[in-house]
């Protein structure tokens, strides 16, 4: 892609409060009535926390001259039309629900700069050829139902009706949930499908300690590994603890003990980037005399290419259900969210990066360990995503940092491949 013909950017000072706004919507964010907790930040896809999150954005777009929708899936969709309505817009989207006790700045981040540039655009009364729509999205994180990215898979047009059955871990299904919160509860999932856009971006903090250890504050990601998640359950024998000689258990918690270390063991020993989190667990009946007899747990398995994280998975389902055949116990083993690996493209990548030294980076490139929107929405259009440095690459924590001199840095370098973008459409006005 060629070059900015020529590059208007706002005086510094006006982004650098802009960016300063993008990080204190953040932290408002995290408290109630936006988090389901008033001692940590807990967000989850559909509750009233969510819903009221999704409300404060609509305003949000809205006072920064956005027109805004919201669609079946509870995504907030917010339009700044551009100069030239024969062009599809540009996307720019993140998500804004949680993991539980979470920290502020994962996805909300990338949803608040997005709007920040549209206050940017608005502020000089400037439009790019081409409109850019703002999306929230509602489930990035699957920390609520068994799928993750059930909303920008429906806009991406990669979404199941089947999953709206999908059920938390009280039996409320998707479609409750979304009667729950005023929403229909049973969407035409292909109408969510959006009509298409030129492209689609995201700004995210890393969450990994690469960019810190480069001393950057950007940087640009070359791909998103490969992710898979499957349901595990040891079925056992509940027995009496004080009579059940050991050599006669059939302890379902021990077996998925010696699983999970298995699990450490194997990807530890594996290809480069090759990771295995057990980030779940339960066992039943739950009292501390009695053998467990039920343990359900989830395997999320990750690898830079699809071959490494497939091959894993095809070997722990073997050594799992060795382990069970040894301890005589029953193992079931259930598929539940498969994403491939997701390569940006390369162009926009190369604007993204010339965009990011003309605010003083390096453009130093980067993987993606972490899951996003973005690989989904590369189903929609290409994608290009900005990494920000987090402190210490500390995230699904509490303790999530940003520094504001970073988003203020990714702010300039976003206008600024916006700009670059447009002028490749046709005339910035
Ligand atoms: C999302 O944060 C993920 O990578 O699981
Ligand atoms: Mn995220
Ligand atoms: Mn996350």
């Amino acid at each position: 892609m060629p070059g900015p013909s020529r590059e208007q950017v706002l005086a510094p000072e006006t982004l650098d409060d802009l960016a300063h706004l993008a990080v204190r919507r953040c932290l408002d964010l995290a408290r109630p009535p936006y988090s389901e907790s008033p001692e940590e930040l807990t967000r989850r896809y559909l509750t009233p926390a969510h819903m009221a999150a999704v409300d404060i954005v609509q305003r949000w777009m809205t006072h920064a001259g956005m027109t805004v929708r919201l669609d079946g899936l509870a995504t907030v969709i917010g339009r700044y039309a551009g100069s030239n309505p024969d062009l599809p817009p540009l996307i720019i989207g993140s998500h804004i629900d949680t993991v539980r006790n979470a920290g502020a700045f994962d996805g909300n981040l990338g949803v608040m700069l997005g709007i920040a540039c549209v206050q940017a655009l608005g502020q000089q009364g400037r439009r790019l050829p081409f409109a850019l729509e703002i999306a929230a999205f509602g489930d990035e994180e699957g920390s609520r139902f068994p799928q993750a990215m059930l909303a920008s898979r429906a806009l991406a047009g990669s979404l199941a009706a089947s999953a709206l059955d999908g059920a938390d871990a009280r039996g409320v299904r998707v479609c409750d949930a979304l009667g729950a919160a005023g929403l229909p509860t049973r969407p035409d999932i292909a109408s969510l499908k959006h009509p298409g856009a030129i492209a689609y971006f995201e700004a995210h903090i890393e969450q990994g300690p690469v960019l810190e250890a480069a001393d950057q504050a950007l940087g640009i990601v070359t791909a998103i590994a490969a992710q898979r998640r499957f349901a595990c359950r040891f079925h056992g024998t509940a027995g009496h603890a004080g009579t059940t000689p050991m050599a006669l258990r059939h302890d379902a918690l021990t077996a998925a003990a010696e699983a999970i270390l298995a699990i450490e063991t194997y990807c530890a020993a594996g290809p480069d980037g090759l990771v295995g989190t057990v980030g779940t667990i339960t066992a039943e009946p739950g009292a501390p005399n009695v053998i467990p007899g039920e343990v359900f747990f989830t395997l999320d398995l990750r690898a830079p290419n699809n071959a490494d994280r497939d091959e894993a998975a095809d070997a722990l389902r073997v050594v799992l259900r060795n382990i069970a055949k040894r301890r005589e116990v029953g193992f079931s083993i259930e598929d539940l969210h498969n994403l491939p690996a997701c390569p940006s493209d390369d162009s926009l990548s190369d604007l993204l990066a010339d965009a990011v030294r003309s605010t003083g980076g390096s453009g130093v490139r980067l993987m993606s360990g972490a899951g996003h929107d973005a690989m989904v929405m590369a189903d929609l259009a290409p994608m290009a995503m900005l990494f920000i440095r987090c402190a210490g690459g500390i995230s699904h924590n509490p303790a999530e940092s940003v520094e504001p001199g970073d988003v203020a840095a990714a702010l300039r370098a976003m206008v600024s491949f916006l700009h670059r973008l447009g002028d490749h459409y046709g005339v910035n006005q």
